[in-house]
């Protein structure tokens, strides 16, 4: 491979990182939004070339993405001192505030390079470099960070255009005791949504709610993420256009969600309070034990069910996991009456068969980690 260089603005290559496992969604979610960008999955995340402005209005909108890189060079590299001459004769002006702090997240495998700490001396030493022959002086505060990342003795340069990762998006402020991610959820939601071929609107229930993170998602899911700051924003680029989505979804017209514990009701409460749905509907959020709760009232709408219910970790359970599970799928037929259901398990607790109310049907299993523990998302279709 040539050394090369991703200085066509026309034509900027981003890695769009994605949580393994999830990459398809995240890819999905792009072409939603951004039909003209050409794409690809791989592992980790979605090579995606466009023009640099464009590119960096991935931040704003993608639910299901973790952080979007650019990747600004890509060079055979075997010795510390190019590493050093790469990073010292880079056209940074280009990009960043040529002088901004550095920071160096290295990663290395199957490459000569094998020491962390001395490949992140060597970008530093090449950034005190950069600044010298430029006449600059780091300003503090103002960080760029750089992931280095050596595979077969390739080093690829890409810098974040993010900041904080994409999942904090500056709305849920209150947790529970076992949060899930945002991006889990987006993509969740996202997975069930395209699985759904009926345009009737939707009330989405979570009946285990914690704090309230599927029915956030619901709510933002086709809005801009404005609260929070973005790494781009001090970039040196042309202004980044408002993105429009560019496919239509079935309404959301509904959120309802469960919840045992008093404390995490009140943060799901916070959380929700400003989620507005069309005509300024407010999530209804119910305290109790949704095991033993009564049936919803019938709806003209479509219902899908989405619940991350306690894994016997974090959150004990005190019965057989499989005995809680099979108890919660009887009570989400019989109190929800869904029309698709998405449940996140632990992966331990669904090795055998597990009991499903008779009239489900198993449309999706998809294994990943959450948080480090191996979960399988289960889609069903609930046949009427
Ligand atoms: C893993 S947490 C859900 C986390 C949630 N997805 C979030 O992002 O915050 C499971 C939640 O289910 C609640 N829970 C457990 N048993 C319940 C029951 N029978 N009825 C309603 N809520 C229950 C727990 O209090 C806990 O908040």
């Amino acid at each position: 491979m040539r050394d090369s260089e991703n200085l066509d603005n026309s034509r900027t290559e981003f890695f769009v990182v994605a949580l393994p496992g999830l990459e398809d969604l995240v890819l999905a979610e792009i072409a939603e939004w951004f039909p003209d960008f050409t794409a690809k999955a791989e592992h980790g995340g979605i090579t995606v070339f466009a023009p640099l402005n464009e590119g960096l209005a991935m931040n704003l909108v993608l639910k299901t993405a973790t952080r979007v890189l650019i990747r600004l060079a890509r060079f055979r590299c075997k010795d510390f001192p190019k590493l050093f001459n790469k990073i010292a004769h880079f056209p940074w002006e280009q990009w960043i505030d040529p002088a901004c702090e550095l920071k160096v997240h290295p990663s290395t495998r199957l490459s000569r390079l094998k020491i962390k700490s001395r490949i992140v001396d060597a970008c530093e030493d090449g950034w005190m470099e950069h600044l010298e022959k430029s006449g600059l002086k780091a300003k503090r505060g103002r960080v760029a960070n750089l992931y280095v990342r050596f595979l077969e003795d390739e080093c690829t340069l890409s810098l974040d255009s993010s900041g904080e990762r994409l999942h904090k998006r500056g709305q849920r402020e209150f947790v529970g005791e076992a949060p899930l991610r945002e991006t889990i959820a987006a993509a969740l939601i996202q997975l069930v949504e395209r699985k759904s071929e009926d345009p009737r609107p939707v009330e989405i229930v979570d009946p285990m709610m914690g704090s309230g993170t599927f029915l956030l998602e619901a709510a933002i899911r086709d809005q801009m993420i404005e609260k929070r700051d973005f790494a781009f924003e001090t970039f040196n680029c042309a202004a980044v256009p408002t993105p429009r989505l560019r496919t239509t979804r079935p309404h959301v017209h509904a959120l309802i969600g469960y919840e045992l514990d008093k404390k995490t009701i009140s943060a799901a409460k916070e959380n929700l309070r400003d989620a507005r749905l069309e005509g300024g509907k407010v999530a209804e959020i119910l305290n109790g034990d949704f095991l033993e709760a009564q049936p919803l009232p019938k709806t003209e709408a479509q219902r899908w069910l989405f619940c991350n219910p306690p894994y016997g970790e974090r959150l004990k359970v005190k019965e057989p996991l499989a005995d809680l599970y099979a108890k919660l799928f009887a009570a989400a037929e019989k109190v929800v009456h869904p029309d698709l259901a998405c449940f996140l398990l632990p992966s331990k607790a669904v090795k055998g068969k597990f009991v499903l109310p008779p009239n489900w049907k198993v449309l999706e299993k998809r294994p990943f980690l959450n948080g480090g523990i191996p979960v399988t998302a289960f889609v069903f279709k609930c046949l009427r």
